[in-house]
């Protein structure tokens, strides 16, 4: 079997790793062992292009459960758990391809391996495969059957493609699930980020000014979990509406050009470029922690803080936190922190969301190669949305497995509901 991970000795630990998210991961697990017995992915070869954490390699078990032949590449460079990769090849026979901390050529280059098994499905999280594959190998186009996305930067990706007529087969958004974004975007991210920056810094949140870029669910969830520890927050947007939802939770927000004096820590999650730039570095405040959770590491502009910390301006002070030496206005050389080279800070300087919110996600993502593969023939290449029976399948499993009861509808409810007529 070819693959290319970084250390096989390490393999054992990702076992126990893997084993450990499982426990928390029942939805996934009860689809598995549906899978095991249906074979519903049987003749697919899955090119997966996911971080590889504990959680990504619960869900490649169960795609190979289901019949389908599983390779998997990182959709992050940083992302990487070189246990589980190593784990993934030795015992669970699925090929991988990833590297903690590979630079961009050999990233791509995993992702050429993927393409070189002429994958029918692809899974994709950021939407680097299905880009590489449309702009490299137009010519395997025509093996695909569909494909999958996980995150909001894919989809916004995916719909740009579809607008301009590019999309070459049926992808399913599974970030627009509910059971997907108003979980793992708001309670995975929203912890997982704080777990990434306190990781990295050991910085105490109580007390502290956070300014967090964007109120999307991320943003949500970061917001909602720092002022929950202390901090003082501030939001900046760009969206009127969630602008005024911020103000009303109960958020300080402002512009990042008023904000970039008041800030002790940042947190870009915008899904945009240039969020915290050379404007925004020269206020700063010693001692400032930069952190981003957005997919990519476009949101703080690394390119322009470097310019104004040369050579030995900037070093390292931490295993993940690079500090820069910023001259302000009044002449002062202030320290600004940078964690996780700017890359996600939750998988690069933590361990990503927990299993148990990965759970919900990665069921959609096994429901919908499921479903998928059943309406062969019958899709066009567009973007689709979850279909809400799937949706709201892994929302009843997850509160059975929680052990919460919800009420039902009587006869009478439905009726009141269906009707028209029934006014004051
Ligand atoms: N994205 C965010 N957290 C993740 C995790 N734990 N596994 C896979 N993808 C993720």
């Amino acid at each position: 079997m070819d693959f290319e991970v970084a250390d096989m000795s390490l393999a054992e630990l990702g076992r126990q790793r893997i084993a450990w998210a499982d426990a928390n991961m029942p939805v996934l697990t009860s689809i598995r062992e549906r899978f095991l017995k249906e074979k519903p992915l049987e003749g697919m070869v899955i090119a997966a292009c996911l971080h590889i954490t504990t959680e990504t390699a619960n869900l490649l078990r169960t795609l190979k459960a289901g019949g389908a032949s599983v390779y998997a590449a990182a959709s992050n460079p940083l992302s990487t758990q070189d246990d589980v990769a190593a784990s993934l090849v030795k015992h669970e026979g699925i090929p991988v391809f990833a590297i903690r901390a590979e630079d961009q050529e050999t990233y791509y280059r995993h992702l050429d391996e993927l393409l070189d098994r002429h994958p029918n499905i692809t899974m994709d999280d950021g939407c680097d495969l299905v880009s590489r594959l449309h702009s490299k190998r137009p010519e395997q186009l025509k093996e695909m059957v569909a494909g999958t996305e996980e995150t909001t930067t894919g989809v916004i990706r995916l719909r740009a493609m579809e607008k301009d007529s590019a999309l070459g087969y049926p992808v399913v958004a599974v970030n627009d699930a509910d059971t997907k974004h108003m979980f793992d975007n708001r309670y995975g991210t929203g912890q997982s980020t704080l777990d990434g920056i306190i990781r990295a810094t050991n910085v105490l949140l109580a007390g502290k000014t956070v300014v967090v870029a964007g109120y999307g669910y991320c943003g949500k969830g970061v917001s909602s979990r720092a002022s929950g520890m202390g901090s003082n927050v501030i939001v900046t947007e760009i969206d009127p509406t969630r602008a005024l939802e911020a103000s009303m939770d109960g958020f300080r927000v402002m512009p990042m050009s008023e904000a970039a004096s008041q800030g002790d820590i940042f947190i870009t999650v915008t899904g945009n470029r240039d969020v915290l730039t050379r404007e925004h570095f020269v206020k700063m405040k010693d001692g400032a922690i930069l952190a981003n959770s957005g997919h990519f590491d476009v949101e703080i502009d690394l390119k322009a803080l470097r310019e104004l910390a040369p050579g030995e301006a900037s070093r390292k002070v931490r295993p993940l936190v690079d500090e820069y030496l910023v001259t302000n206005a009044a002449g002062e050389n202030n320290r600004v922190m940078v964690v996780a080279e700017g890359r996600l800070v939750n998988l690069g300087a933590a361990e990503g969301h927990p299993a148990a919110v990965m759970d919900m996600s990665f069921a959609n993502q096994a429901l919908c190669a499921e479903w998928l593969v059943s309406q062969v023939g019958h899709l066009e290449n567009r973007v689709y949305q979850v279909p809400v029976e799937i949706d709201k399948d892994v929302a009843r499993l997850k509160l059975a497995t929680m052990g919460v009861k919800v009420d039902v509808l009587t006869a009478a409810q439905e009726e009141y509901l269906a009707s028209w007529t029934v006014g004051t």
